[in-house]
């Protein structure tokens, strides 16, 4: 089985719980107020460990309380941290609004903005093994870490989250790119609605925009995956929605491990698709990642 290296952001998620999503100048009422483990990077490391795979997180806090706990929260989670620096300054910090199973997310980059090609190229990276990244952190150490990847014979795969464009030098260098509805236009240029109705050459456009194989991730409607001679929809499961953060960092993680243990594609992405159905039946961003076993029982 190889690896999964999961280069990216590491955020300390201050989680306010409220009736409903506060508009521009608006004040609503909360109902509850906590600290949580997040960051889309150490997100997916927990989605992937807690999926069996041997995950290593590649990033950075600050030397401060939240550094020293998010470290911890992700060795409890079983990643390995070897490749988290601490600097001076402060750990990245989320301020997350849940309402609804809905999220608005503000996020003060801190230390996750210091991330840099020498602390990537430091990293062993093995044929077999799979590199994750995610728009958090500097797209130099991302390009840095993907061509190692790509020397080494490693996966790549991108989650260009949060939403923005993706330069060609990158997007050359991504074996799996997993998109939202937002992110597939805005880095592709493709509607997502077209892509799944199989419309106007909509596909066509995908292919010659990006040599990956493109997973459209579509919440309750499952998930849309395009290669270059392939396409497979994964039917969505029904549930019940608590709080949607960190949703498709769980697909992201979870597909990592199951390319890492050598699974063939089709049935990692039902599992990734189950990881997280589930993971959004729980608050919070990494506690809500599932295990394995979890998501065998979905599964059964
Ligand atoms: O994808 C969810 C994550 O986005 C949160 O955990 C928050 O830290 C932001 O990075």
């Amino acid at each position: 089985m190889g690896r999964v290296v999961v280069v990216g952001s590491i955020n300390d998620d201050l989680v306010v719980v409220a009736g409903r999503l506060p508009g521009p100048g608006e004040t609503v009422a909360g109902t509850s107020v906590s600290h949580s483990s997040g960051g889309k990077g150490a997100n997916q490391a927990v989605a992937a460990a807690r999926a069996g795979a041997p995950t290593l997180m590649v990033g950075g806090v600050g030397r401060d309380e939240a550094g020293d706990r998010l470290r911890a929260g992700l060795r409890d989670a079983g990643v390995d941290t070897a490749g988290v620096r601490v600097v001076d300054g402060p750990t990245g910090v989320a301020i997350v609004t849940v309402a609804g199973g809905e999220n608005t997310i503000v996020v003060v980059a801190g230390a996750n903005a210091r991330l840099d090609p020498h602390q990537v190229e430091a990293v062993a990276v093995a044929p077999g093994d799979v590199v994750v990244a995610q728009l958090e952190t500097p797209t130099e150490a991302t390009v840095a870490a993907f061509g190692r990847a790509r020397s080494a014979g490693a996966v790549t795969v991108l989650n260009p989250a949060p939403a923005a464009p993706v330069p060609g030098a990158l997007l050359d260098l991504v074996d799996h790119l997993v998109v939202n509805e937002h992110e597939v236009e805005l880095v592709l240029g493709v509607a997502a609605a077209d892509l799944v109705a199989d419309r106007g050459d909509a596909r066509q456009r995908l292919r010659a925009a990006c040599r990956a194989t493109v997973h459209l991730t579509l919440g309750a409607d499952g998930q849309l995956v395009l290669g270059p001679d392939m396409a497979i929809a994964v039917p969505g499961r029904a549930v019940e929605v608590v709080d949607s953060t960190g949703a498709g960092d769980c697909f992201t993680g979870s597909l990592a491990a199951g390319l890492a243990a050598g699974v063939p594609l089709e049935a990692a992405v039902r599992r990734a698709g189950a990881a997280a159905s589930l993971s959004v039946t729980r608050p919070g961003a990494a506690p809500s990642m599932p295990t394995a076993a979890e998501v065998d029982a979905v599964l059964a």
